[in-house]
């Protein structure tokens, strides 16, 4: 039988994805990348977002079009959302099996039951915050390991989780609630994983959690885990996100300018300059000390490159604090900023006590004069690599042939990133994927640096 999978979300969402993946291929089942032509269709959901949400519902629409001719179809949601609204996605007609992200290794036992019994089937948590053990079972880690080398992963890059859940509780966010209490893999596991992901021919691991800057288990901190890592023979390069900006641990720093093989980036969500908003988030800092852990950062690893997060249009956001976090991307210089408009999530702090009051245009036009304001740093930033050298782990064929009209026909645009995340684009054959390149770089644009292999 053949399975289609659609991924919304984040970067934990596509290793729960490859992890899935790996486990119906070893049930004997084929992935397909045509939705037509599957018998059994899985959703990985993301609720960080309404937008995210809404993608969700409108797939579900359409797949109820599909059921009418293909009745057969199984179709299961799993995932944030799936946690989030429990059984009452079952509710959708077309919708066969509903799996939180704790239950993901009950995924595959589930679409066979529903093959061999008609049935709807729900697999969450009923009370995600106050079951532990569900975020530290053994099932979830076995889980990891055994299926970590999925088919869809770049060549030579994998992910590792070294935490699961989130204890921030930030007032607009969904994730503690959808994704549990924190808690943080032992670092014999990881290592375990990471030296068998190292002889399958892995180069380059993202090590993934909510804050992994909290990472501690049994006394052992993140840093700690990253001078461990380090000493896996075969891996390059090690990236990490998401850092939280709150009792930042320096020795993350220093890790970076002792060990070669940690890459000189960081992802470290600000959400707001304005001392009054980040307050009504709950984010336990001010916009003076974000700054400072930026400034530490710079002193110890002057070319690390930073990238943010921010939400625009927060209850309560004003001209004035919206243009304290302009201040703050000007002052931070940021290679890159994800923004996002707020997005009032049921069930959240923020929810329950803040009106959604900043309309929709004025969301927008934030938005609008953020991205402006980013690109014009990014844009200069990224300026300043020609002529140089850069090494980059390619990732493959560039999607975006367009990027460079005055290409040659015919020769295949690869991608590549830099230890620090930058994208570069450049011509060369399609086996150098999985490879380290060194690129000069001839060109550039916000979003893009572009070379030729030197
Ligand atoms: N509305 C808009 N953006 C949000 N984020 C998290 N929750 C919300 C929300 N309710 C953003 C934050 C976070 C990123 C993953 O998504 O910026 O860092
Ligand atoms: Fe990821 Fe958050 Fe979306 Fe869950 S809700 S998939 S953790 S972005």
């Amino acid at each position: 039988m053949e399975f289609f999978v659609q991924t919304y979300g984040c970067q934990m969402n596509k290793l729960d994805t490859n992890l899935v993946i790996n486990s119906f291929v070893h049930a004997g089942f084929e992935l397909t990348d045509q939705p037509s032509e599957a018998d059994i269709v899985l959703i990985n959901t993301c609720s960080v977002r309404q937008h995210a949400e809404e993608r969700v519902l409108s797939l579900l629409g359409h797949l109820k079009h599909i059921k009418k001719t293909q009745p057969g179809i199984i179709v299961a949601v799993f995932g944030c959302m799936a946690q989030r609204l429990k059984e009452d996605l079952l509710r959708y007609e077309v919708v066969n099996i509903v799996c939180g992200p704790l239950q993901i290794p009950q995924l595959v036992g589930l679409v066979n039951k529903t093959i061999e019994q008609n049935t709807k089937l729900a697999a969450v948590s009923s009370d995600i915050r106050h079951n532990p053990q569900q975020q530290q079972s053994d099932q979830l880690d076995d889980f990891e390991l055994l299926y970590d080398l999925a088919q869809d992963n770049l060549p030579a890059q994998a992910y590792v989780r070294v935490m699961r859940g989130c204890d921030n509780f930030c007032s607009y966010c969904v994730v503690p609630y959808v994704r549990g209490p924190e808690a943080s893999r032992p670092p014999q596991k990881i290592i375990a994983q990471i030296k068998k992901l190292a002889d399958a021919g892995i180069k380059q691991i993202t090590l993934l959690g909510q804050t992994v800057n909290s990472y501690r288990y049994n006394g052992s901190s993140f840093a700690d885990l990253l001078y461990e890592v380090s000493k896996i023979n075969g891996i390059e390069w090690i990236k990490f996100v998401t850092c939280y900006p709150k009792n930042f641990d320096e020795r993350i720093f220093k890790a970076m300018v002792d060990l070669p093989k940690i890459c000189r980036y960081l992802h470290i969500p600000a959400q707001s300059g304005s001392d009054k908003i980040l307050k009504a988030m709950s984010r336990g800092y001010t916009c003076g000390q974000y700054l400072e852990i930026i400034d530490k950062a710079r002193d110890i690893v002057p070319d690390i490159a930073i990238a943010g997060d921010f939400i625009v249009g927060f209850p309560g956001e004003t001209d004035e604090d919206f243009q304290k976090t302009v201040e703050l991307v000007e002052k931070t210089q940021y290679k890159n900023c994800f923004i996002f408009k707020y997005s009032p999530r049921p069930g959240t702090r923020a929810d329950g006590k803040l009106a959604d009051n900043v309309p929709m245009e004025v969301k927008k036009q934030r938005n609008i004069k953020l991205l402006a304001v980013q690109e014009k740093i990014s844009e200069n930033l990224n300026k300043s690599f020609i002529g140089r050298t850069v090494k980059v782990l390619v990732e493959g064929t560039s999607k975006k042939s367009h990027l460079d009209k005055t290409d040659k026909q015919g020769v295949p645009q690869l991608i590549g990133r830099t230890a620090g995340d930058f994208i570069a684009v450049f011509d060369g054959p399609e086996n150098l994927a999985g490879q380290f390149v060194d690129i000069v770089i001839t060109k550039t644009s916000a979003l893009t640096l572009f070379g030729q292999v030197n």
